[in-house]
This record gives structure tokens, sequence and C-alpha cells, in this order.
């Protein structure tokens, strides 16, 4: 684990009530992930609320890639639990875990597009995946594309897009079959300050409308304060703090502080 900057202050975790606890679509704890003897997470526990978004934050290199990998079960765990949907994804059979994925949404940091299809057959794709007709698809696929100003990108392939064009084709890719379950990396990282409001519009507005329960990695504080229920630190391979935006901003975590202070204050912290 990398150097601590400052001892943390005394975890501060906002009481979630029961109900939201065991009604949760995601639940992580306990989680240890190493890789040789790089511990990168330890005693990771986390628990996301039923249409509700957390948005994780921390330093580059501290595991939020690793985590959403870990709940989507492509990322092996050494200890803990990790409860997605009802199952436990740390042990799952095949088939649990394809009836989990079937559930979820995913948009990888990179992107991972499929690098021979255009923009409308990546972002149709899970549709087609679930036997909706492919008119119906392409033209839902259209529609989506529109929504992130990419309706003149749709027959690009991965090699001929910008970097925030292909984030949005995968935004769009990861949100077309409205899962109940979405994980974003990044969302809005290289986007110009126009896109990235669309792009956390869209976020807020598939939990309102669908009721999706998210969790979105993000070094955008402004942009985790739209559209966070909940913002969580990840630091030194844990949960460091999770708290409704307002009270984020104000606690004292030393990492917290820095975010805020690179923020300019903008986002309304002390
Ligand atoms: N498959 C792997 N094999 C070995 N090390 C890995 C692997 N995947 C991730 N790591 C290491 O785990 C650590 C956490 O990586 P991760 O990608 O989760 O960081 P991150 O918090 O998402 O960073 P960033 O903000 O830069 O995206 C890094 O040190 C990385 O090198
Ligand atoms: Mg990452």
């Amino acid at each position: 684990m990398s150097t601590p900057a400052a001892a943390p202050a005394p975890a501060p975790v906002a009481p979630l009530a029961a109900a939201d606890t065991a009604d949760a679509p995601i639940r992580l704890s306990g989680v240890r992930v190493a890789f040789g003897d790089r511990v990168v997470l330890d005693h990771l526990d986390l628990v996301v609320p039923r249409g509700k978004n957390v948005v994780i934050m921390g330093l580059s290199g501290t595991g939020k890639s690793v985590t959403l990998k870990a709940v989507a079960g492509l990322q092996k765990v050494n200890a803990g639990e990790i409860v997605v949907a009802g199952v436990h994804v740390e042990n799952a059979r095949r088939a649990a875990l394809t009836s989990v994925r079937s559930k979820l949404g995913f948009l990888f940091q990179s992107g991972a597009l499929i690098r021979w299809m255009t923009a409308l057959e990546n972002v149709a794709l899970p549709l087609v995946e679930n036997g909706v007709p492919r008119a119906e698809a392409d033209a839902r696929a259209r529609k989506r594309l529109d929504e992130v100003g990419l309706g003149d990108s749709a027959n690009k392939r991965p090699d001929e897009m910008s970097g925030g064009m292909a984030k949005r084709v995968g935004f769009c890719r990861a949100t077309i079959a409205n899962p109940a379950i979405l994980l974003y990396d990044e969302p809005t990282t290289g986007l110009d300050p126009i896109t990235k409001r669309t792009i956390d519009d869209l976020i807020v507005h598939g939990r309102d409308k669908f009721g999706a329960t998210g969790v979105i990695v993000s070094h955008d504080l402004r942009g985790a304060m739209r559209t966070g229920d909940l913002i969580a630190l990840l630091y030194e391979g844990r949960i460091a703090v999770v708290l409704p935006p307002r009270e984020f901003i104000k606690c004292d975590h030393p990492i917290v502080r820095e975010f805020v202070r690179d923020d300019g204050g903008a986002a309304g912290g002390k």
C-alpha cells in the first residue's frame, strides 16, 4: 500500500437505515485483494443502498477500478464477501455470475469497446444479446448516441474516435438496456464541462427514472456532488469515509481536504 500523506481521522461513516443495508443490491465486506506482495484492498466494506448512487473517490492507484471489477466478478478477491443482487460473486459459479452480469452495466475506465464494431453496433450490442430485434436495437442505440452528442458519429469505429468520444460510446453501451445496477469507471474523465454535465444528468436520470443502483468512480468533486447520494473515499485499501455529499466535503480527512482545495472550494466545502 502507498504511504499515507498524514494519519487519517477516525472514519466518518453515515449511518444507514437497517432497511437500506438489508435490501442493498451491492454489499462488500472485509474484501482483500493483493497482487503478489502488493496489497491493494484490505478490510474494505461498502454498502450501496437500492436506487442510490455511491461515488468512490481516491488517489490514483488506490484500487478504485479493482473494486469495481471485483463487484462485477472480474477480479478475484483473496478474502471477504461481495454480494451483488443476492449472489456471492466472490465464489459464484459461472451460471450465477452470468445471471448477475445480465443485471449489470459496466463502463470500463478504458472504454473496452469492440474495435471492429461501429459506435452504433457497440451500443446496440447489449440489446441484440437480449433478443431485441436489430432494427429496434439500432433505433434505440441511435437515440442514445444522439443524447450524448454523438448522433453524427454512429458509423465511426473505436480507432477513429477521440478519447472523449470512446468514453461516451462506452457510457451508452453500459446504460442502453437500463440495467438495475450500473458501474461507471470515470464516466466523465477527459470530457469538456458541457459534455460532463450531460453525462452526469444522464446518470441521475437513470437513477430517478429506472431506479438504478450505481457505483461511480470519479476524480471530479463537482460531478460527485451532482450524481452521488453518498461519496466514499478509498484510502489505504479501505473505505475511509462514506458520507452524503454536503457532509463529505466538510469532513476532516486530509485527502478530502485536498480534493476540496483542488476544486477551489467551489463545491461548497469549508
Ligand atoms: N491485474 C493486475 N495485476 C497487477 N497489479 C494490478 C492489476 N490490476 C491493478 N493492479 C494494481 O492495483 C493498484 C490499483 O489499481 P486500480 O486500477 O484499481 O487503481 P485506481 O484507483 O483505479 O487508479 P486510477 O485513478 O489511476 O484509475 C495499482 O497499483 C495497479 O497497478
Ligand atoms: Mg481506475
